[in-house]
């Protein structure tokens, strides 16, 4: 009997991979960048299954390319915004996603962007190696305080919680926002909820965790910025059209607010002559939360397994569409 053919849009970690070469007719895209859409919407002619990452639009258009027997896509990521879900449903195709996997991986990196935003770590580390280091300086490189300020959280889901665990070590004050209020969870993890207004104006650094949809986009423009203290830190490991750029870029010229780290923009990646990119006050990575060899593993290996139980037809391990299961 024929193998299951399965388009995956990029080379993922072997710990995914092993699982679904020797079992399926596999085409993999070559490529370091993703495939064209001309490419994808050629690539995934006539396939059974497909494993993609949340940089390949995945729209109506490229299920009809695929045709009928298209029966899973399984993404590599816990955040699906870039896959047209309601038309997967409309076409009864489950798709299956990676959460838990990344939560603790991510919730790091939001630590690390944090400290390194309010101690200035990236401008300290440029400042030694251009050789301006001369001297102690009582007033060299100043930063905020993180121990005992507030934190922020927006969005209060898994690697939301995740952040709040770790700022419990450093003895903040925990606000947070989210649509649904989770009472068990303010005892438990010493969190008070606030209205996303009241949330920006009371906390020192702000961190985002929200998904991205339409009603996100854009939460953080030039009137989010005026509710926000002067010395706050913003910090995005979310998404990034959840930030309006040309308004960040604004807050953070005009002392709007002291300084952001983001490891998501929009677009991805960032155009290099973006003028954000000139700010000593901005800390930027290449959307890496998620990047520790442990996490990404896990993710290839929970998108190989939707993938698998969706050629089989079984009921997905991970199915942000259960509907289609109705
Ligand atoms: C996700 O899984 O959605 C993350 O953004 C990947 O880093």
């Amino acid at each position: 009997m024929a193998l299951p053919k399965v388009f995956l849009t990029r080379l993922i970690p072997e710990e995914g991979l092993t699982l679904v070469q020797p079992v399926v007719d596999l085409d993999i895209w070559p490529g370091e960048l993703p495939p064209s859409r001309e490419a994808l919407l050629e690539r995934v002619r006539g396939i059974d299954g497909l494993l993609c990452l949340l940089t390949d639009p995945i729209d109506a258009a490229v299920m009809d390319a695929a045709g009928e027997g298209l029966r899973v896509i399984s993404q590599m990521a816990v955040g699906f915004d870039n896959i047209d879900v309601t038309a997967a449903t409309a076409r009864r195709i489950p798709v299956g996603n990676t959460p838990g996997v990344l939560t603790e991986a991510t919730a790091d990196f939001t630590w690390a962007l944090l400290l390194a935003a309010a101690r200035r770590v990236v401008e300290a580390d440029a400042y030694t190696r251009a050789g301006r280091w001369k001297t102690w300086g009582p007033k060299l490189l100043l930063g905020a305080n993180v121990s005992g300020a507030t934190l922020g959280i927006v969005g209060f889901g898994r690697i939301g919680q995740a952040v709040a665990m770790r700022a419990r070590g450093f003895d903040m004050r925990l606000v947070y926002f989210d649509r649904q209020r989770k009472p068990d969870l303010e005892h438990a993890l010493d969190v008070e909820y606030a209205a996303f207004e009241a949330l920006l104006a009371e906390s020192d650094f702000v961190s985002i965790h929200t998904t991205y949809s339409e009603s996100t986009h854009h939460l953080f423009s030039d009137a989010e910025f005026d509710r926000m203290q002067p010395g706050a830190i913003l910090i995005n490991t979310a998404r990034g059209p959840i930030v309006d750029r040309e308004a960040l870029y604004r807050a953070l010229m005009t002392g709007k607010i002291a300084a952001a780290a983001l490891d998501v923009t929009e677009p991805e990646p960032i155009d290099p002559s973006d003028p954000l990119l000139a700010l000593d006050n901005l800390v930027i990575t290449p959307h890496i939360a998620s990047a520790s060899r442990s996490s990404r593993g896990r993710m290839a290996q929970m998108a190989a397994h939707n993938l698998l139980a969706g050629l089989r037809g079984m009921r997905l391990p991970n199915c942000v569409n259960s509907e289609v299961y109705g």
